[in-house]
Order: C-alpha cells, then sequence, then structure tokens
C-alpha cells in the first residue's frame, strides 16, 4: 500500500483533487521535465524565456480535465506539431516523469487517474503526430 507520506519530500499525500494539487502537479512535474537531458532541451528551445505563462497554461488543461473547470481552450495537438525534436520514444519518458511525480504528490488511486488520463492523451497525440496509415514506421522500412 502507498504511504500517506510520500519517503523523499516528507509531503501528505492528497487523496482528493484541488486546484492546490494541480498547482503542486504542475511545478513538481516541469522541474523535473526542465531537469531531463532528453526533455529539458526541447522544453527549452520552445520556452526560451518566462514559464509563467507556460505553467499557467498547463494548470487550467489540468484543471479543465481533474476538476472539469473547462479553463483549457486549446488546441494541444496543432501545438505539439510545431515542436522541433518531437519523437515517439520521448512519450515513455514524459510518462515516466507523470508517473514518479503523480507517485509523490497524490494517493495511489489518484495518481492512477492522472497517469491514465495522461497515457491516453499521449496515445492519441503519438496517433495525430505520428501514424500515417499509408506509410511504414520509421519511414522508409519496407
Ligand atoms: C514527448 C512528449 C511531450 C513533449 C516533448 C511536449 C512538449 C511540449 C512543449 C515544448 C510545450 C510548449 C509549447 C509552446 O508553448 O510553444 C507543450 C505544451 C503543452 N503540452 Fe506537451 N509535450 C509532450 C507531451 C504532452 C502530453 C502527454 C500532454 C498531455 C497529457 C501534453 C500537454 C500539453 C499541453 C496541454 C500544452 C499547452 C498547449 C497550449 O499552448 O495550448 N504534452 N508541450
Amino acid at each position: 500500500m502507498t504511504r500517506q507520506i510520500d519517503d523523499a519530500t516528507r509531503r501528505p499525500r492528497r487523496a482528493t483533487v484541488t486546484e492546490d494539487g494541480i498547482r503542486d502537479l504542475v511545478d513538481v512535474f516541469y522541474a523535473k521535465i526542465r531537469r531531463d537531458p532528453e526533455l529539458g532541451p526541447i522544453f527549452a528551445r520552445a520556452i526560451p524565456g518566462d514559464w509563467g505563462p507556460h505553467l499557467a497554461t498547463m494548470r487550467d488543461f489540468w484543471s479543465s480535465l481533474a476538476l472539469t473547470s473547462g479553463r483549457y481552450k486549446g488546441n494541444p495537438l496543432a501545438v505539439h506539431r510545431r515542436i522541433i525534436g518531437m519523437e515517439p520514444a520521448l512519450f515513455d519518458r514524459w510518462l515516466a516523469l507523470f508517473d514518479e511525480t503523480c507517485g509523490e504528490l497524490f494517493t495511489a488511486d489518484l495518481a492512477a487517474a492522472f497517469v491514465d488520463k495522461a497515457t491516453r492523451i499521449a496515445e492519441s497525440f503519438k496517433l495525430g503526430l505520428f501514424f500515417r496509415p499509408h506509410q511504414t514506421w520509421p519511414p522508409g522500412t519496407p
């Protein structure tokens, strides 16, 4: 069973979704992303200046999904199409860091609910970005 206090951070794990919990999720997750050797440089190129607007967008995104607040109005697939350096395998790394973060902040059931949503969205992004029904993958293979 997951302990109610995270051993590494000593924070109590949250059992319900709140705006404060979403703020923690976004802050801790993107701090890990920025330190990550694979994902960090991709984000640094896409967001060279102030991270405030990106973190605010991500709070709106997760609040819309988890609290049905309706605050996020964007088109994330279109945004990801423009990101230089996107590759299918990077989604595994993204999800691993997201899973780690949720496990630190939330109880096991709540962490699983967040990770499940993120995994479904990652799958739909991968299909939207990389799946070409009439093309082999990787390109050039028979
Ligand atoms: C390989 C994995 C991923 C990479 C490298 C990546 C990278 C990025 C970057 C660089 C941005 C900022 C773009 C900009 O402001 O110009 C962004 C925005 C965003 N990402 Fe991702 N992302 C990944 C996966 C995901 C996943 C799995 C989700 C959802 C579960 C997600 C949700 C979003 C959302 C909602 C935005 C804001 C879009 C907007 O501006 O409306 N991303 N991503």
